[in-house]
């Protein structure tokens, strides 16, 4: 994977997330001790919704971070947007969501047209990182919020080993097991190796115009949410 470049590594997250769609939920329980759920409550409170409030989850998958932000303000317009259809389709089983069809790099919504943008492990794969933050900033209104969940490479300290132990041999087995696809599961620790680092990360935020970016650090510096507001 790790040579693959554009549209051919697009269509091989495509193809990934596709295969692992059915037991995708089960697996990040699993992989993250049940934690993912917190983290995901967390997100929503950094967009700092209102009853009203519009939000986009942008590579929604099965819709949980929609779902989590419908759970706290059943009256506020939520989309989930994916560019794979079957994790939307496991997702619809789940409870009726509104889902859309959409590229993080080309997405099909009018500038200003969202208070809130959040997304959940989607950034580490996608093909332009800049683009797409761009991408948010133009369909935010004024004033609105980004708020980003990713895997993020952590900085060296004792427990490192364990850490390279379960991204490595952990997680790809359990998901060897579970969704009959280890490469899906040593695609993570890869991408999460090739990404950028947190500091990077605001740094382009800042890029795309985002102000008053910040983040924070989870789970042994793995995880990391970023926020910032369009000016
Ligand atoms: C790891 S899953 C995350 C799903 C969900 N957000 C969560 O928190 O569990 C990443 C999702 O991003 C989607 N994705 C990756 N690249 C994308 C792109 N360019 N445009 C839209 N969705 C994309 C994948 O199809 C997949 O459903």
């Amino acid at each position: 994977m790790a040579q693959l470049t554009g549209n051919e590594r697009a269509k091989y997250v495509q193809e990934m997330f596709t295969r692992i769609a059915r037991r995708y939920d089960l697996m990040n329980r699993l992989m993250t001790g049940g934690q993912d759920v917190r983290w995901r409550k967390r997100v929503i409170e950094l967009a700092r919704l209102d009853e009203n409030a519009s939000l986009l989850d942008l590579g929604t998958g099965t819709g949980d971070l929609a779902r989590e932000a419908l759970a706290e303000f059943p009256q506020a317009r939520v989309v989930g947007a994916d560019f794979t259809l079957e994790m939307m389709r496991v997702g619809r089983r789940a409870g009726l969501l509104d889902f859309s069809a959409a590229d993080a790099l080309r997405l099909p919504f009018p500038d200003a047209s969202f208070d809130a943008v959040v997304s959940g492990f989607l950034m580490r794969n996608v093909v332009d990182l800049q683009k797409a933050l761009e991408e948010q900033y133009r369909i935010l209104k004024h004033g609105g919020r980004i708020v980003i969940l990713d895997t993020t490479r952590p900085k060296k300290n004792i427990l490192s080993p364990f850490i390279w132990l379960h991204m490595h041999f952990v997680i790809p087995t359990l998901g060897g097991l579970l969704t009959g696809s280890r490469d899906a599961y040593r695609y993570l620790p890869e991408t999460t190796e090739g990404f950028v680092t947190v500091e990077e990360m605001a740094s382009r935020m800042e890029k795309a115009g985002f102000l008053k970016v910040g983040f924070q650090r989870l789970m042994l510096g793995t995880i990391a949410i970023h926020w910032g507001v369009k000016a």
